[in-house]
């Protein structure tokens, strides 16, 4: 039976944790809680043991505890340790090496993988210091699974920073899991881990955008585009695979979240910018998300209804910000080395050469996505890259294919970029 040990932080997010104990037993889990004390002010030991059938941990100093389970075997005891929510206070402890109480013991004693749910304030998340520590503890080897974008529990307040969900944590834990176990494929580097240092992307942050947008018209409908992610999040896995730390701002897919790398959940255009700013800095940009050219200028906020004695509603639409672009010009944060595609229908490498230009990107992956070649939500892609130096056609390969190459071929790039 898998083992997890839950760490509940203090933040209205917390019952949304019982709601992952839940559906962590279904899926046959023994899990053992741990609350901090400001937790406790939203959720109660009691609810927290009835739902795990087990003790519920909360202090680091009672002595019986220390007795019968202290928190070395606490820590050792399981086979993976999630924080949900993971509070900025939190991860500033984590960061800091802190031990003050039992939550904070744990994770200075543990051994096991350990999987953050960040929950907070947009502000709070953006905020340098929370940068610094997220950095950090992505350093240390902590895997991450959102905040996602949207209504915060404040009224309006919107933004990254809500829990991801009980099912996306689920799959989450489970792919830590699977690349934790050893000789896993795709698994990620530890510390001391001699492939750390022939990987080539090791100590790099690669980040990379993937999907389509959904840009909405009313609280029920919104614009979007043919996109599937499958080409971005080859590329993340790809780049994770090489060893790098890897952040993937991912639009609205129906895809899982590539093993081995922090996903971000967003829906709009707005948010996937947020993201990708937050992300930052990077070694590597690699933004393939088919990001939606407009929004819709004011969306309702009731669902439009249709009235017999007027005309269809008019769309008044506004243009999006250009991710890529802005991020181009973002001076001493822009990334090393930053790679746009290029989605076109005709006359395909003479328009990427012109947005390798106009948007400031080294590299421009172009591809041909009219209808007859099916590369959108297809699985095979025909690219052409448009580099600072030249053109380079590709024969036709599938989308993991594409993935692995781009991949070497930016980590050699890097290799020489450092030799010089
Ligand atoms: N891109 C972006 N933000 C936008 C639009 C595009 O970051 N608002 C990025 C895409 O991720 C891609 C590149 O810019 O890397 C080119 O995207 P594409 O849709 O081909 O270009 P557009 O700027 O939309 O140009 P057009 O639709 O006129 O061809």
């Amino acid at each position: 039976m898998k083992r997890v040990l839950l760490i509940i932080g203090g933040g209205i997010a917390a019952y949304k944790s019982l709601d992952l104990v839940r559906r962590l037993r279904e899926r046959g889990y023994a899990v053992r809680v741990v609350l901090t004390q400001a937790a406790q002010s939203f959720v109660t030991p009691l609810t927290a043991g009835a739902l795990t059938n087990e003790r519920v941990f909360t202090d680091l100093f009672d002595l019986d505890d220390e007795r019968e389970i202290g928190h070395i075997r606490l820590s050792r005891e399981t086979d993976l340790i999630v924080i949900a929510p993971a509070t900025a206070d939190l991860l500033a402890k984590m960061a800091g090496g802190h031990a003050n109480d039992l939550a904070t013991a744990v994770l200075l004693a543990t051994d096991k993988p350990v999987l953050a749910a960040p929950a907070m304030n947009p502000r709070m998340w953006l905020h340098p210091a929370t940068r610094r520590n997220v950095d950090q503890l992505q350093r240390d080897g902590i895997h991450f699974v959102g905040p996602n974008s949207g209504e915060m529990a404040e009224r309006g307040e919107a933004g990254p920073g809500r829990m991801a969900e009980p099912l996306e944590i689920v799959a989450s834990i489970e792919r830590v899991m699977a690349i934790s176990q050893p000789g896993a494929h795709g698994q990620t580097p530890q510390k001391g881990d001699p492939n750390l240092h022939a990987a080539t992307l090791a100590g790099r942050h690669v980040l990379v955008t993937s999907g389509p947008t959904h840009e909405p018209l009313d609280p029920v409908r919104y614009i979007a585009n043919r996109s599937s992610g499958k080409q971005g999040h080859a590329i993340a896995a790809a780049a994770a695979r090489r060893g790098a730390r890897v952040t993937l701002v991912s639009g609205p897919v129906a895809i899982p979240d590539p093993e081995g790398v922090t996903t971000v959940h967003v829906e709009t255009a707005d948010e996937m910018l947020k993201a990708v700013e937050a992300a930052l800095p990077a070694d590597i940009g690699i933004f393939a998300a088919a990001v939606a050219d407009w929004r819709v200028a004011s969306a309702a906020t009731e669902k439009i209804k249709k009235d017999p004695r007027s005309r269809a509603p008019a769309l008044a639409l506004v243009e999006n910000p250009d991710i890529l672009r802005t991020i181009a010009g973002a001076g001493a944060a822009r990334p090393g080395l930053l790679i746009g595609f290029a989605a076109e229908t005709q006359n395909v490498v003479e328009h990427a050469k012109k947005k390798r230009k106009s948007k400031g990107a080294d590299w421009i992956v172009a591809n041909d996505v009219s209808p007859a070649t099916d590369v959108m939500g297809g699985d095979r892609n025909t690219i052409h890259l448009v580099t600072e130096t030249g053109l380079e056609d590709w024969p036709q390969m599938d989308k993991h294919e594409v993935a692995d190459r781009l991949i070497e071929r930016a980590a050699r790039h890097l290799e020489k970029f450092r030799e010089l």
